[in-house]
């Protein structure tokens, strides 16, 4: 039987937040599924309990759930978070370009270097954190004069619709890996490791191969997304691509009409 991801999220939240609960999560939330058939209680009466909360906060420019894409502009669409803090450099993370997150996306970077480093899959680089809507906007030009307004449009985001100025996503690279901000870093120790271990830290792969027809930006496999470990475990281990399929979003591969005009970039 087909169980929406959102039912998923929501029982996955729910019995995620046991104590002793931990990996793997995937099973325990089918568990809970079935379990819940055998009694003859609908799977849906729990998650339909905190459906609209959860839901709310994918609209939340401070929430970690917030789903951001060319469809979903940030509200206010100049949104900036209240907590962000410069990601601290060390012996496995190279922040030399001082570059700012939201706090607990920041901590779970840091540890996620520490763990990656320790796995001898390479020190950190932050590429590009933080961008506030005006640096965007200049950014989604110098794009445009790069690569035509096609190039920049699957590459870059416009002011307003990137998750860069949420303060929870990331780029990064490996330097002496090579592939730098290029998707070649996907087949590279680092990239490889990102894309296997990253949910442990609460962050997912948001640009995934092949998902252009939803995202409607190509494969990055740099840019890395603070979710929170429970919502990313639970995406990791149910095997998404896309934020949209996770929550059941509509594709969002082009702007709607409306919010082009209005974003003004
Ligand atoms: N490169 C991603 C899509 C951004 O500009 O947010
Ligand atoms: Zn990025």
């Amino acid at each position: 039987m087909f169980v929406p991801p959102i039912v998923l999220l929501a029982l996955g939240l729910t019995f995620i937040s046991q104590p002793g609960a931990f990996a793997p999560q995937h099973e325990l939330v089918i568990q809970a599924i079935d379990e819940r058939k055998a009694a003859d209680k609908p799977a849906a009466t729990l998650a339909l309990a905190s459906y609209h909360q959860t839901r709310l906060a994918t609209e939340q420019g401070g929430s970690d759930f917030v789903v951001v894409n060319k469809q979903r502009p940030l509200k206010p669409i100049d949104y900036q978070p209240v907590n962000l803090r410069e990601i601290k450099s060390s012996k496995s993370l190279d922040n030399s370009r001082g570059l700012q997150l939201s706090n607990q996306a920041a901590t779970a970077l840091e540890e996620l270097a520490e763990d990656m480093k320790a796995a001898g899959a390479g020190k950190l680089f932050v590429n590009s954190a933080f961008r506030s809507f005006d640096y965007q906007q200049e950014l989604f030009k110098s794009k445009t004069r790069q690569y035509g307004v096609a190039g920049a449009l699957v590459r870059s985001a416009k002011a307003g619709h990137s998750e860069h100025q949420t303060g929870l996503a990331v780029d990064v690279s490996v330097p002496e890996q090579g592939c730098a901000i290029m998707q070649c870093f996907g087949d590279t120790t680092g990239g490889k490791w990102l894309a296997q271990n990253s949910w442990k830290h609460g962050f997912i792969i948001r640009y995934e191969k092949d998902t252009t027809s939803t995202t409607g930006y190509t494969y990055e496999p740099w840019h890395l997304r603070y979710v929170g470990v429970q919502l990313a475990t639970l995406y990791s281990k149910t095997g998404m691509k896309t934020l949209e399929d996770f929550w059941g979003f509509s594709a969002a591969e082009f702007y709607l009409e409306e919010t082009a005009s209005s974003t003004s970039n």
